[in-house]
C-alpha cells in the first residue's frame, strides 16, 4: 500500500521553534501548569484545536483580494450563499462570524423554558447556548459510542429507540427541534451513518419535529460514509453531502472546521418565519444580513473553502493523516479511542497514566508532559474540564473518561511532524514517571480549564 501523502506542495512557510528543555520547563511553570496560558509562539506543534487553524489554499488567498467590503449586498455574500445553497439545498443562508453565534441565534429564537434538544452529543458551546436559553440538551449517542475500545464504523449514531422514547416521554411540544453533530466531536470525532441520519429524520418528522445538523465537520462525515457504508463507494462527496442535508430542515455550521477558513460560520434553514426572526436578531448582534460579522474577504475564503473541502484527494489525505498518528500511538501501546475519528486522536489518558490518582488529573498531567518533553500542545477533555464539586458528597465527581485530544489542523502539519508527536509519546510511555500529578491552587467558578492554576505533586 502506498504511504499516506499530502496532496499539496508548500508555497509559504511559517517558522516554528522548539524551545530547549530548560525554557519549556520555565514556560510551563510560569503558566502554572495550564497549557492554555502558554503563548502560542512557545509551542512547537500545536494540536489544541482544528478550529480556525486550517492553512488556506492559494485559491482562498486569491479570493481574499477580491473581497468586496461594501456594507450591504457585497458580491462575496452572493458567492457564499450560492455555494452553501448548492451544497445543502437549504433556502435561507445566514452568515455569522463563528459557530456558537449560529447556535445562539437559533436557540434564543426557538427555545422556551424547559424545552429539550436531543442530539448524539452536543458540543459544549451548543449545550451552553441551549442551557442559557432555558433548554435542556439531551445526549442520545448509541452505546458503542461510549466505549473507547469498541470498534464500530459509526460511533456517532443516535440511538433511535432512545430518541423515540424521549419524544414520547416529554411530548412533541417540548422539543422544538432535534439535532445530530457530524462528526461527533465530543464522542471522538466519530461519524454518523446515512442510514442513521435517515432514521433520525424519519423519527423526528413523524412527530413534526424539525431536524438540524451541527455540520461543522460534514465533509469528514461524508468521507466516512463513502468509505464505510454500503452503497456509497461510487458516489461523490458532494452527492453524499447533498443526500445528508436533504434529510434535514436546516443546520448550524462553524466554518472554522470544514469551511477550511480561519473564521466564519452560518445558520441555514428552510422555514421562512424562523429565518426572518433569526435575521432580525442577526442585525442586532452580529451585523447586516449579507455579512453577519464577517468581512467580505472572509465570506469569500469560506465560499472557496467549502468548494475545496469536498475534494476527495484532500479528504483521503485528511482522514489518513489522523489515522496515521493514531496507528503510531497504538504501536507504542498508547490507548486511544478506536477507530480514529475525523479530526483528532483521542488518548485514553485515564487508562494510560496509571500511577496518578484521579484527583490528581492524569489527562491534564499528560498535557503538561507532552509540552515538557516535546513542546506539543494538546487539550484535556476530562477530569478538569468536566469534573464538578459535589457539596453534598464533599468531593469532585468526574466524567466517565479522562481524555487528551490531539486535534490536527487541516493542511498545516506534515506526516513527519506526526512522527515527531508520536516519538514524544514513545518517550513518555517508556518513562511514565515523568508524568506528574497535579493539585489545583486556583479555580474560577465556571469553565475552569481555561484559567485554573496548578502545582505538581510528588
Ligand atoms: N460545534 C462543534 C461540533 C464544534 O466542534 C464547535 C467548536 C462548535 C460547534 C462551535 O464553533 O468555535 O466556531 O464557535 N469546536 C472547537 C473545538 C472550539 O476545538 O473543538 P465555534
Amino acid at each position: 500500500m502506498l504511504a499516506p501523502i499530502e496532496p499539496f506542495r508548500i508555497k509559504v512557510v511559517e517558522p516554528i521553534k522548539l524551545l530547549d528543555r530548560k525554557q519549556r520547563e520555565e514556560r510551563i511553570k510560569k503558566a502554572n501548569y495550564n497549557i492554555f496560558l502558554i503563548s502560542a509562539e512557545d509551542i512547537f506543534i500545536d494540536l489544541l484545536t482544528d478550529s480556525g487553524t486550517s492553512a488556506m489554499s492559494d485559491n482562498q488567498w486569491a479570493g481574499m483580494m477580491v473581497g468586496d467590503e461594501s456594507y450591504a449586498g457585497c458580491r462575496n455574500y452572493f458567492h457564499f450563499e450560492k455555494t452553501i445553497k448548492e451544497l445543502t439545498g437549504f433556502k435561507h443562508i445566514i452568515p455569522v462570524h463563528q459557530g456558537r453565534v449560529a447556535e445562539n441565534l437559533l436557540f434564543s429564537t426557538i427555545l422556551s423554558e424547559g424545552d429539550y434538544i436531543p442530539s448524539n452529543n452536543h458540543f459544549d458551546t451548543t449545550r451552553a447556548n441551549i442551557e442559557s436559553n432555558g433548554g435542556i440538551g439531551v445526549d442520545l449517542v448509541i452505546e458503542e459510542g461510549k466505549h473507547p475500545e469498541v470498534e464500530y464504523p459509526f460511533k456517532g449514531n443516535i440511538d433511535i429507540e432512545k430518541l423515540e422514547a424521549q419524544i414520547k416521554s416529554v411530548g412533541t411540544e417540548k422539543i422544538p427541534l432535534g439535532m445530530i453533530t457530524i462528526t461527533n466531536n465530543t464522542g471522538g470525532g466519530q461519524p454518523a451513518s446515512m442510514e442513521n441520519i435517515r432514521q433520525v429524520s424519519e423519527t423526528l418528522h413523524k412527530y413534526d419535529i424539525p431536524f438540524f445538523f451541527d455540520a461543522a465537520r460534514f465533509a469528514e462525515n461524508a468521507y466516512f460514509i463513502k468509505m464505510r457504508e454500503k452503497g456509497y463507494a461510487d458516489k461523490s462527496i458532494r452527492e453524499i453531502a447533498r443526500e445528508m442535508f436533504s434529510y434535514a430542515d436546516g443546520c448550524t455550521m462553524s466554518a472554522k472546521k470544514d469551511g477550511l477558513a480561519n473564521i466564519g460560520g452560518f445558520v441555514a434553514m428552510n422555514d421562512d418565519s424562523w429565518a426572518t426572526k433569526l435575521t432580525n436578531k442577526l442585525i442586532l448582534i452580529e451585523g447586516y444580513r449579507t455579512y453577519g460579522g464577517l468581512a467580505g474577504r472572509d465570506l469569500e475564503a469560506v465560499a472557496r473553502g467549502l468548494e475545496e473541502v469536498t475534494n476527495e484527494n484532500y479528504l483521503e489525505y485528511r482522514i489518513k493523516q489522523v489515522k496515521y498518528l493514531g496507528d503510531k500511538l497504538l504501536n507504542y501501546g498508547v490507548p486511544i479511542i478506536k477507530p480514529t475519528g475525523g479530526h483528532a486522536v483521542f488518548v485514553d489518558a485515564g487508562k494510560m497514566i496509571k500511577h496518578i490518582k484521579r484527583e490528581n488529573y492524569p489527562a491534564w498531567a499528560l498535557t503538561v508532559a507532552l509540552y515538557r518533553e516535546g513542546g506539543v500542545r494538546s487539550v484535556e477533555i476530562g477530569n478538569v474540564m468536566f469534573g464538578k464539586y459535589d457539596a453534598g458528597q464533599k468531593k469532585e465527581i468526574y466524567p466517565p473518561l479522562d481524555l487528551v485530544r490531539l486535534a490536527i489542523p487541516r493542511r498545516v502539519y506534515t506526516n513527519s511532524q506526526m512522527d515527531y508527536v508520536a516519538s514524544v509519546f514513545e518517550k513518555i510511555v517508556s518513562e511514565p514517571k515523568t508524568v506528574k500529578g497535579l493539585r489545583i491552587t486556583y479555580q474560577p467558578p465556571f469553565l475552569r480549564h481555561f484559567t485554573c492554576k496548578f502545582e505538581e505533586v510528588e
